[in-house]
């Protein structure tokens, strides 16, 4: 069983195959236990969490002095019971006070996972993963809470995310409502964090957790190219491959916060959840509000360890539709071909080379709408420009499928250009602060999804497109952050809902969307990867990584990546040499191997690609039709980060394991530098791998133990082996 309560010890015991996370009750007290290796059983509770008199904390039960919540590693912190560490929960009630006394009234155990309604989440059937629903009530609020764990047994994951519903006839202003908390104690933790900005997302920190707090978060209305919604504590020694982790990501697409603070006693919280700036949600009678989902993973075999179980989960329990599994078109994208310099002919001549090549779908980019001929106008109009498509979005939908590709599409629906019919139109669908001026980014401002109306146009305008023409693939894009996020549609006591409203709508939109057109492929886009979360991967299985394409930086930004989301999520195309935003000349061999480690696709002018380049794209396209299956649903091992090496190196194994493809690709060639020696991971020791490209074999154990020898001769040098497993036994 995944979940077990033990009635007289009055502790929950949430296991999955190797892990356990454990809580329970201390007096009135949910107090957190213990979160890691197995463990089936605990002596009583009282042994097993620190407390005891402390000066100056206080207690709220004078018949037990010496258990004071503020010294206690709580599961459920309010603000209110002597705990003075930031709390999950903060709201004021209509008496103006804003505390909050839950106490524990029933608990029930399910099996499956119900949807947690307006927002994204993991799902699994009754097989696969089992709840726990634990509800609290306030009696003198007349709040319920109710705080849900969703085990995922062979995953070995854990989901939070809680509910509070007012059952009271007075209104209650939600300030903070956090999705997970939990209370290490005892422990010297670092803590890993994926920081960058546009052109440069999800670099590697690792810092030891000082006193105090420290926070990563959001308040730019979507997750953001700076900080990434996961963070991990980690063991001073543990490494990629060894030690315990301890990781946190929550699904959600806005404005978020991910802390650990560190108190007088060295208990680290770490928390997660929607960011507290900047938000209140008004809780009328017989309302719910629920909070985004927070996963939590344990491994303790070191960072690669946590990363294989989120690619897993987010493969298979996250991402969703008919492209979850099966192999992605290779697509040819207009952007960093052509901008906004493009016309029919341009298109076609483009997509016959695309077909040459190997290339399965041609993605008309920004451009193709209203009177768009830059960045300055139009967003919102999403009509074909009669210029540039004299024959509309479906005419040309015919012309590339009779070249023999597939068609897809850009959009950017939830921006609007003052350049445009619809902000003439309607000058207050745009998110701002009225009164105030309206800041623009890109020359452009963001639509009100918090108004469902608004969110329903947009739906009927995006389906009207879809229904019309033949597109099997939709490339959603979004190009600015929130700055005045306030709503002409909301009164002024809600008007600190807007930005997670957006989201809901969002949200929306996204849902209505793709079930509705279920074989149309969508990928995420926010300028680049600045909405890289799993949040998005719910509705697009993939994500535009990066609007950076330069091969070598494009190591560090998908091995970043990796450390939450799997490749499969990641699109990454080939591009030209000169990078466009770079300046930066690298070999197009380096540039086709570092985009088959994600989704791959091109990015390029090829009718003036040379035609060495051309041989290559068009080799490479070859080899990844034959591995993306490899790539797409195998697993990954890093096995040397271009973080702190010259060198980055991966490591794909195939689900049966048969198949093994190695990625090996210099930054700068070290001359007379030390040797490089690969050992590979999670092969047989006693099977024969053969490489038919070089005509080698190896053993299992060889290629673990001894590893392959790597000649270094140049910058940006890039290998790529592919090993088979021979059936037969050495
Ligand atoms: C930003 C995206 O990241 C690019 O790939 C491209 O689609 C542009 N927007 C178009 O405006």
């Amino acid at each position: 069983m995944a979940i077990v309560f033990n009635e007289s010890q009055r502790i929950f015991y949430l296991h999955t195959k190797s892990t356990s996370y454990i809580f329970g009750f201390l007096n009135n007290n949910l107090v957190h236990i213990y979160w890691g290796e197995k463990l089936l059983e605990i002596p009583d509770v009282k042994v097993c969490v620190p407390y005891c008199k402390r000066p100056q904390s206080a207690y709220n039960d004078p018949e037990n002095i010496d258990i004071q919540p503020d010294n206690l590693p709580l599961e459920f912190p309010l603000y209110g019971n002597t705990d003075l560490r930031g709390p999950m929960f903060h709201a004021m009630y209509e008496d103006g006070s804003t505390i909050s006394d839950f106490k524990y009234v029933s608990h029930k155990i399910l099996s499956g996972k119900s949807k947690l309604s307006g927002l994204p989440a993991t799902y699994g059937d009754e097989n696969e993963v089992q709840t726990l629903e634990i509800e609290f009530f306030d009696e003198k609020t007349n709040v319920k809470a109710i705080l849900s764990y969703s085990v995922f047994y062979n995953k070995n994951a854990i989901t939070r995310h809680a509910r509070y519903l007012n059952c009271s006839d007075k209104n209650v202003v939600i300030q903070k409502a956090l999705s997970a908390n939990v209370d290490f104690f005892g422990n010297e933790f670092e803590i890993v964090s994926l920081c960058g900005s546009v052109l440069r997302e999800r670099e590697i920190q690792r810092l030891p957790v000082p006193f105090g707090e420290t926070v990563f978060d959001s308040k730019r209305g979507a997750s953001g190219h700076q900080r990434n919604p996961f963070i991990a504590l980690v063991d001073k020694n543990t490494t990629e491959d060894t030690g315990r982790v301890y990781g946190f990501s929550l699904v959600y697409s806005g404005n978020f916060v991910m802390g650990a603070e560190k108190d007088s006693h060295g208990t680290i919280r770490v928390s997660l959840g929607i960011n507290p700036f900047d938000f209140s949600w008004k809780l009328e009678e017989g309302e719910e509000f629920v909070t985004p989902e927070a996963v939590l993973v344990y491994s303790g075999d070191g960072i690669g360890g946590m990363s294989r179980i989120y690619h897993r989960l987010y493969r298979e329990n996250l991402c969703r539709g008919k492209y979850k599994k099966i192999p992605r078109p290779i697509v040819l994208n207009t952007w960093e071909t052509m901008h906004f310099d493009f016309d029919e002919d341009k298109l076609i001549k483009l997509a016959q080379n695309g077909k040459e090549l190997g290339a399965e779908l041609l993605v008309l980019d920004d451009g193709w709408f209203g009177k768009r001929d830059d960045d300055t106008s139009s967003l919102g109009d999403w009509t074909p420009h009669p210029g540039k498509l004299p024959d509309g979005l479906s005419g040309l939908a015919e012309k590339i499928k009779a070249v023999g590709l597939k068609f897809g599409l850009w959009v950017e629906p939830e921006m609007i250009s003052e350049n445009s019919k619809l902000y003439s139109d309607h000058p207050d669908w745009c998110i701002h602060v009225p009164g105030r001026p309206r800041s623009r980014g890109r020359h452009q401002l963001i639509l009100d999804y918090s108004n469902r109306e608004i969110c329903d146009y947009i739906i009927s305008v995006i389906s009207d497109i879809l229904e019309n023409a033949d597109i099997s693939y939709i490339k959603w894009d979004m190009n600015r952050n929130m700055t005045e996020a306030g709503s002409a549609f909301l009164p002024p006591d809600r008007q600190r809902e807007t930005a997670h409203r957006y989201m809901l709508g969002l949200y929306y939109v996204l849902e209505t969307l793709t079930s509705k057109f279920p074989d149309v492929l969508f990928e995420g886009c926010a300028a680049g990867g600045g909405r890289f979360d799993g949040g998005i991967l719910h509705y697009c299985p993939q994500i535009w990584t990066s609007d950076n394409s330069d091969a070598h930086d494009r190591l560090e930004i998908q091995y970043g990546t990796s450390i939450v989301y799997p490749s499969c999520t990641m699109a990454a195309h080939v591009s030209k040499s000169l990078n466009v935003n770079t300046r930066r000349i690298t070999p197009v061999k380096t540039r086709c191997d570092v985009a088959m480690m994600g989704q791959f696709g091109l990015e390029l002018d090829i009718g003036t690609t040379p035609d060495d380049e051309l041989a290559c794209i068009s080799e490479s396209i070859k080899k990844y039709k034959e591995i993306r299956d490899i790539i797409h649903n195998g697993d990954m091992y890093r096995i040397k980060s271009p973080f702190d090496s010259n060198l980055a190196v991966w490591q794909f194994i195939s689900q049966d394991k048969n198949k093994v493809i190695v990625f090996a690709v210099n930054k700068l060639f070290k001359i007379n530098g030390p040797f490089i020696n690969i050992r590979l991971c999670d092969l047989d020791g006693d099977c024969i791998y053969t490489d038919k490209e070089r005509g080698l074999t190896y053993s299992g154990n060889a290629l673990m133990n001894l590893g392959l020898y790597l000649k270094d001769n140049s910058d940006f040098e890039s290998r790529v082996f592919l090993f088979e497993k021979e059936t037969k036994k050495q």
